[in-house]
């Protein structure tokens, strides 16, 4: 396995980065803001019904599974979610994330915390993994250590597909076809696939498969990200 570090970023959360291929798991320009910019606003934001069915490639360090939790409690909405992860991250590595202290002074959701986030936070990367894992009455979490790959991918489940794959100029097998057809089967009709690339091969892989692909303003220190909608 690759070596692994914790550095810190410009809104000064954490994230991890992986010195044997000088990639990080988020934007050094900011990880929160990053991921509430490409997967909550771009994401969870734009799917509008009361149970969402949502489908991680990349858990990583589960900070989007956490900020779609925080989101659910906002709007009172249920989320069934599942994230796939070849590489988990280790409770010695995530113990030091500070993502609930960060979010909370940097995105001013002083109202979750009545909700111990950092509790939560820990509860979620603590909880199993192989099978639903319930950790509230309206998160449910699937956490599956395994090749994105390897996975079999139910048929027509997925309301919203979080793609946080390690870039291209690292992993260009991920962000092929092969992949985004599996992943289309699991979608269900009308879901959203928010990702925060837009690289014109991506696009036409994805508008190859039937997906309708919109370029979109991309998050601090990225001009453009995509959403793609299954038709
Ligand atoms: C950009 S990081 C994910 C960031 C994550 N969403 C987060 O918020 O921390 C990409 C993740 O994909 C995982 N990964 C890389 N190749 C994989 C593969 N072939 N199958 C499954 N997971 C893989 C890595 O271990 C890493 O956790």
């Amino acid at each position: 396995m690759l070596e692994r570090k914790l550095i810190s970023t410009d809104d000064g959360s954490a994230t991890i980065f992986i010195p044997e291929w000088n990639e990080s798991y988020h934007s050094k320009h900011g990880a929160v803001r990053e991921a509430i910019h490409v997967f909550i606003q771009n994401g969870l934001d734009k799917i509008p019904y009361k149970k969402i069915s949502v489908l991680e490639i990349g858990f990583g360090t589960g900070l989007n599974s956490f900020l779609t939790f925080l989101n659910a409690v906002k709007r009172d909405i249920q989320i069934i979610y599942t994230g796939l992860e070849k590489y988990p991250v280790q409770p010695s590595e995530y113990r030091l994330l500070n993502y609930s202290k960060s979010i909370i002074d940097n995105f001013n959701v002083a109202d979750y915390e009545v909700i111990k986030p950092d509790d939560l936070y820990q509860k979620m990367m603590d909880s199993n993994w192989g099978d639903f894992q319930e950790i509230n009455q309206i998160f449910r979490l699937k956490k599956v250590e395994i090749d994105f790959f390897e996975f079999d991918y139910p048929e027509s489940e997925y309301d919203l597909v979080y793609f946080d794959a390690f870039g291209a100029r690292v992993q260009p097998e991920l962000w092929t076809s092969e992949l985004f057809e599996k992943i289309h089967f699991g979608m269900k009709t009308g879901g959203l696939l928010t990702t925060y690339s837009s690289k014109g091969s991506v696009r036409r892989a994805l508008k190859e498969l039937g997906f309708e692909v919109e370029k979109l303003a991309g998050p601090p220190g990225k001009r453009e990200m995509i959403n793609a909608i299954k038709k």
